[in-house]
């Protein structure tokens, strides 16, 4: 049987080193995993009580409609059943959009260094990637976006935007949100998706969702996770918004079971919880503080984040430092597959977790 070249020339999606494997590897029994923008709380006390209650229903097939979850939505981010669905983790969402809006040789448009997974995806359908270039190293640049989508119209497909956007932690803000959906909501042919993995974890004055576009951009999609912010990354819960010829089309493609049963009741006790989602907040940002005050007091370049996580420059082979820390017990994430061989991207932890990595990154960068 011969794989098609296509297939065998993708770059499977990199994910964090699991802390099993690094404690087998290393022979460690302590080993803190900073490596996936995961919430270091876990899944709040509701949740787990919703789970637990919910197991002994676990040889039913879930709830194909979402209904519980629909509701729950409609009321969390104050939009119609008909403009929302649920997905296996946003990356199942990202994957059948792609598949509903590209055909062999069409592309898909997002600036360098975006989340791997839209990539992946477009290689698995043949669809190509133009990647658009940053300005001032690391930021969204409008005017090099509408240039590169002028060029190729005819062919581009979808635009990614994660705001804020992964591995990088910058954002774009509110004003050229604006300019960005006012070009793009004129360009029927092309579905807008911007990715907001992140959205509750900004602090930035200017920064602005998307989701309030949605009444005036018919082709606009708005993408958030459960994995972040609410601490279920293990049960798989995305969530896509959008007007309904777009949730309908993508009801039509997803399966019925997409989402567990056990997802489903997380995902409802989550929406409920603001006072966890302040909590996490809370956690994030102090954590962001400690890492800035420390690579600052360490000389560490540093690029400052509005997610859970922060990019760093190690100004050297970067695996060589991963492998390093990995020794001294600390799982970082390294984006050489994103282009950048000499930054490490760290999550934010409980404090003991962020101690230790700083830690740990003074002894190996420092000495
Ligand atoms: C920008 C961005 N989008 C989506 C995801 C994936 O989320 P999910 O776990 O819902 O598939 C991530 C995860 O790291 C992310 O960084």
């Amino acid at each position: 049987m011969k794989i098609p070249d296509y297939i065998n020339h993708l770059t499977a999606y990199k994910p964090g080193k699991p802390i099993e494997e690094t404690q087998r590897e290393y022979g460690l029994k302590q080993v803190f995993k900073l490596a996936s923008n995961e919430n270091p709380l876990g899944p709040s006390p509701l949740i787990r009580k919703a789970l637990e209650k919910a197991i002994a229903n676990q040889h039913l097939y879930p709830d194909p409609s979402q209904y519980e979850l629909l509701q729950a939505g409609t009321k969390f981010w104050n939009l119609k059943t008909e403009n929302i669905s649920f997905g296996n983790g946003t990356d199942e969402i990202i994957d059948f959009l792609v598949r509903i809006f590209c055909r062999t040789k069409d592309q898909i448009l997002f600036p360098l260094y975006s989340f791997q997974a839209y990539e992946v995806t477009a290689g698995a359908c043949q669809v190509e990637c133009v990647r658009v270039p940053l300005k001032d190293q690391w930021h969204f640049d409008l005017d090099k976006t509408i240039e590169a989508f002028e060029k190729n119209k005819e062919k581009i497909k979808i635009v990614f935007i994660a705001n804020p956007n992964n591995p990088t932690g910058t954002y774009m803000d509110a004003k050229t949100v604006r300019s960005f959906l006012d070009y793009f909501r004129k360009q029927k042919d092309v579905l807008i998706v911007f990715d907001e993995a992140y959205f509750e974890f900004t602090r930035a004055q200017d920064y602005e969702s998307a989701v309030q576009y949605l009444p005036s951009t018919e082709n606009l999609v708005v993408l958030r996770t459960f994995s972040k912010i609410f601490g279920i990354a293990g049960l798989r819960l995305g969530a896509m918004l959008a007007n309904a010829p777009i949730v309908q089309a993508y009801n039509k493609m997803r399966k019925p079971f997409n989402v567990s049963g056990l997802a489903q009741v997380a995902g409802v006790a989550a929406m409920a919880d603001q006072d966890f989602i302040r909590q996490t907040q809370q956690i994030t940002w102090s954590g962001l503080d400690y890492y800035y005050g420390e690579l600052t007091r360490l000389k560490i370049d540093y690029i400052p984040s509005e997610g859970n996580f922060v990019l760093i420059d190690t100004q050297t082979e970067a695996s060589v430092v991963f492998e390093q820390l990995l020794r001294r017990g600390i799982i970082l994430r390294p984006v050489k597959n994103y282009g950048l061989p000499n930054h490490l991207r760290m999550s934010v932890g409980l404090e003991i977790e962020n101690q230790a990595a700083i830690k740990a990154l003074a002894e190996v960068l420092r000495g």
